[in-house]
């Protein structure tokens, strides 16, 4: 009986092995013997296969300028004139409320706050030497650039800052999204004593009041006509 049980043994392995070396071809780059070919040879493209393309790739070139998806450019380049242009051509483009300026607290808390610290006066929690001379967003005193002090930033040149940073203020546009930035941009206004959500600067005020006293001595015009 045990004998038996040996013979099978010796066969079963046998066949296996004969299995195996039926399995291998003589041709190196042959895969042998496949079991349902149909399953790894797929008639679809695949991608790092040479097809025999111009450039010998199924992983195309992106055509030159292309922006990837999901990336929005931002026009304005890293030196003082992309600061003072982004500085007068950018407003938020939110529809600011009371939950929008929250959620730009807790931003700027996680983002800002150890360095400009939670009231924006430079006093964070980073005391190292070289974040020493963060300003505060209501100094009155002309910033390092553009001579102008901090209460007076625009809502451009504070976007500007978080796309770029500024010398020991790193740049932070990888890590905050678009509407999150403009968010945290609100935020820093009302540290700088500023109240976003009324929206209009003295100037523009005067300018619309003019405006509609304008509109409304032609409408009388027109009336009286
Ligand atoms: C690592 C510390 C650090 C962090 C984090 C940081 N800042 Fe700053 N920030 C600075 C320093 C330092 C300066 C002053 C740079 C200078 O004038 O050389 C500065 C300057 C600024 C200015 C003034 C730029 C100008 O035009 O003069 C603004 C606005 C500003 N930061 C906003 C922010 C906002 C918003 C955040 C969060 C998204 C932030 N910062 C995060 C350190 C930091």
């Amino acid at each position: 009986m045990k004998l038996l049980k040996k013979y099978y043994q010796i066969a079963a392995v046998g066949l296996m092995t004969a299995v195996m070396i039926s399995a291998c071809g003589s041709d190196p780059n042959s895969p042998g013997v496949e079991y349902m070919p149909d399953m790894y040879r797929s008639p679809a493209i695949e991608a790092y296969v040479d097809y025999n393309y111009p450039d010998s790739s199924t992983v195309r070139q992106a055509p030159e300028n292309s922006i990837h998806r999901g990336y929005k450019p931002y026009a304005y380049p890293n030196t003082n004139e992309g600061y003072e242009m982004a500085g007068e051509d950018l407003s938020n483009p939110l529809d600011l409320n009371e939950k929008t300026l929250e959620e730009g607290k807790v931003l700027y808390t996680s983002f800002c706050a150890h360095c400009h610290g939670k009231k924006g006066k430079g006093e964070g929690s980073i005391t190292n030497a070289i974040y020493g001379a963060v300003p505060s967003y209501a100094d009155e005193t002309p910033n390092r650039r553009g001579n102008r002090s901090m209460s007076e930033l625009k809502e451009g040149h504070i976007y500007h800052t978080i796309m770029y940073g500024l010398n020991a203020m790193g740049p932070h546009s990888s890590l905050i999204r678009e509407n999150d930035r403009w968010k945290i941009v609100a935020y820093v206004q009302t540290l700088q004593g500023k109240d976003p959500l009324s929206n209009t600067s003295e100037e523009s005020t005067e300018e619309d009041a003019m405006a509609m006293n304008a509109a409304d001595s032609t409408n009388t015009n027109e009336i009286t006509e």
